[in-house]
């Protein structure tokens, strides 16, 4: 049995469709990317993972439940977790209190320690700067609180969104490095949602590719790096 199931999953916003019969699975343990364009609907297939836009039609199922319908914080509660586009962090709270925020399931609370310490093992920086407010950090920095803020919710599934957009180069290695070591280190799930496929490809078992709200192409992360179509229209070469 599949961790995370969605079968013909169609969603928008009001009457606007923007997702169209999606499916595709992601067994535990694996790093899955979703790669398109700017409008392909990635955010919005997320977002219906985690119950912030309701689908259409189609199921999601995770970890043999149904899904679908369940409120946002229920589906968090479960361990399918989201890190957001944008980071959308609390910019007058500090560092800690961002962290704290993650925290609010049940399981969340009793693991807080525990999560807490692998945020700072995972960026011994955020230890540092724990009392200083989150608006006054860096780009790469407020990425790692969000993520941070991820790993305080005790997620099976971690979803993230855009992780390294508008870092640089060498940040960007950084936000990659720390998504691969989830994974590794805890046995974390991964969906991983990015533009720059080159980087995700290359961390990720499997990938599906989005073109205007369906998937077009799925396959491991080797298969799309040699495919023809993906190398021109994602990778440039
Ligand atoms: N809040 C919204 N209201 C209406 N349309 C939206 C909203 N968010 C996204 N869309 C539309 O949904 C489509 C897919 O967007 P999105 O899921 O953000 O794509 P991606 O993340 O792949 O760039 C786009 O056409 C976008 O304009
Ligand atoms: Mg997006």
């Amino acid at each position: 049995m599949s961790l995370i199931a969605i079968e013909n999953l169609s969603a928008g916003y009001g009457e606007i469709g923007v997702l169209f019969d999606v499916s595709m699975r992601v067994e535990a343990g694996e790093v899955v990317s979703i790669i398109g364009a700017n409008g392909a609907g990635k955010s919005s297939l997320l977002k219906a993972m985690s119950g912030l836009i309701r689908p259409t039609a189609g199921t999601i199922t995770f970890n043999g439940e149904n899904i679908t319908q369940l409120p946002a914080d229920e589906i968090v509660e479960r361990g399918l977790v989201h890190v957001p586009e944008g980071r959308r962090l609390f910019s007058l709270m500090t560092v800690y209190e961002n962290l704290e925020m993650g925290a609010f399931s049940k399981h969340a609370q009793k693991d807080f320690k525990k999560n807490l310490e692998d945020v700072h093992k995972l960026f011994p920086r955020l230890a540092e700067r724990g009392k200083q407010l989150a608006g006054t950090l860096s780009g790469g920095e407020q990425q790692m609180v969000a993520i941070g803020r991820g790993i305080m919710s005790s997620p099976k599934v971690m979803m993230f969104d855009e992780p390294s957009l508008g870092l640089a180069p060498v940040l960007k290695k950084d936000i990659f490095a720390a998504v691969k070591r989830i994974a590794v280190e805890y046995g974390t799930t991964i969906v991983l949602v990015e533009q720059d496929v080159m980087n995700s490809l290359a961390i990720s078992d499997r990938a599906y590719v989005m073109e205007q709200g369906q998937i077009v192409i799925e396959g491991t992360a080797q298969e799309l790096l040699k495919d023809p179509h993906i190398k021109e229209a994602y990778l440039g070469v």
